[in-house]
């Protein structure tokens, strides 16, 4: 694994969902794995789970961390190739990531979608100059259109709590009164379908995902009749892909509630968090006993600790291939 931006990224998601689940029995077996190593952090956006998960899986590897809130504490990046910098960017990712390289060991980044531009945001332009022109591994805090810490983490929590081998988990649309992103939703669709589950989607008209992410995938519109039988109902909610960054909707009749969760198959209730109470998800559903949204970020240590360690030993077997160790 050369960096941790999409699935695609991973050779065996099996292989990696049991070492995970190796991590989060045992924590601290590998305190010393990072001694000496940095991970840097660059947010361009908020964070409560990625920046903190983060910092704590990296100590929990005995790094240090180093971060930097772009906006705030550094200049402001540019990220367009033959870009004439006249106007509000200071610096090119050309040059920061190369420079910051030779601080850190590994690189986190958060930018998410501007949802004007499909293209631009499809195209990912901030991460993938990051992978350009950085000299160590990048590892996506949640880009345009990914979220892949937060799938890994997601995929923990179900290997936790499933109760048959190949449950079925609805990834559900619900109302937000503002534009979000599809990144958490595009992930999670492309790692559960790598991961030995039956996923069913549900939206509304005019929020179905890109096709290369619901590809093979069942999208069913009538919510209650996607909820029948489930073993895991995770909401999320979205802008349109289709009307790109549009809110179509905010009809309430699709928030989670104990109704709906009632056909299903006693599952267990997961979102990502931040959440919205009682827009997406009715008190009753996410202070129940079925909820695993407080685990689940807790799962988020698990997922970066499991990545980071992937890159550490990476490193470390060619440090004792070429003699240095
Ligand atoms: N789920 C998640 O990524 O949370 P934060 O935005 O708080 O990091």
């Amino acid at each position: 694994m050369e960096n941790f931006f999409s699935v695609s990224d991973v050779e065996d998601v099996q292989e990696l969902l049991k070492k995970a689940m190796e991590v989060k029995k045992n924590p601290l077996v590998n305190k010393t794995l990072g001694k000496h190593k940095t991970l840097g952090l660059i947010f361009y956006n908020s964070s409560l789970r990625t920046r903190i998960s983060s910092q704590k899986a990296a100590f929990n590897l005995g790094m240090d961390v180093i971060t930097l809130n772009i906006g705030s504490d550094g200049w402001q990046l540019e990220s367009k190739d033959g870009a004439i910098m006249d106007q509000g960017t200071a610096e090119h990712i050309k040059e920061a990531a190369a420079v910051i390289s030779t601080y850190v060991d590994v690189l986190g980044i958060r930018c998410f979608a501007g949802l004007e531009d499909r293209e631009a945001d499809y195209n990912e332009e901030v991460l993938q100059n990051f992978i350009k022109h950085a000299t160590v591994p990048i590892v996506n805090l949640e880009s345009s259109t990914l979220h892949p810490l937060q799938s890994l983490a997601d995929l923990v929590t179900i290997e936790t709590h499933k109760k048959k081998d190949r449950p079925k988990v609805v990834l559900t649309w619900a109302p937000h009164p503002r534009a979000l992103p599809q990144a958490v939703s595009n992930s999670f669709t492309e790692w559960m379908k790598k991961a030995d589950v039956e996923l069913v989607i549900t939206n509304p008209e005019g929020y179905d995902l890109a096709p290369k992410f619901t590809e093979g995938v069942t999208v069913e519109h009538d919510q209650k009749k996607a909820f029948e039988g489930a073993d895991f109902v995770y909401a999320k909610n979205w802008s349109s892909y289709d009307s790109y960054g549009q809110i179509l909707s905010t009809d309430p009749s699709w928030t989670i509630d104990a109704d709906k969760m009632a056909v299903t198959n006693n599952a267990k209730f997961m979102h990502c968090l931040p959440v919205r109470r009682n827009v997406v998800v009715a008190d009753e559903v996410i202070d129940s006993e079925n909820s695993v949204v407080i685990e689940q970020a807790g799962n988020r240590v698990v997922s970066i600790q499991t990545v980071l360690q992937e890159f550490l030993k990476i490193r470390w077997r060619i440090l004792r291939t070429l003699k240095i160790l």
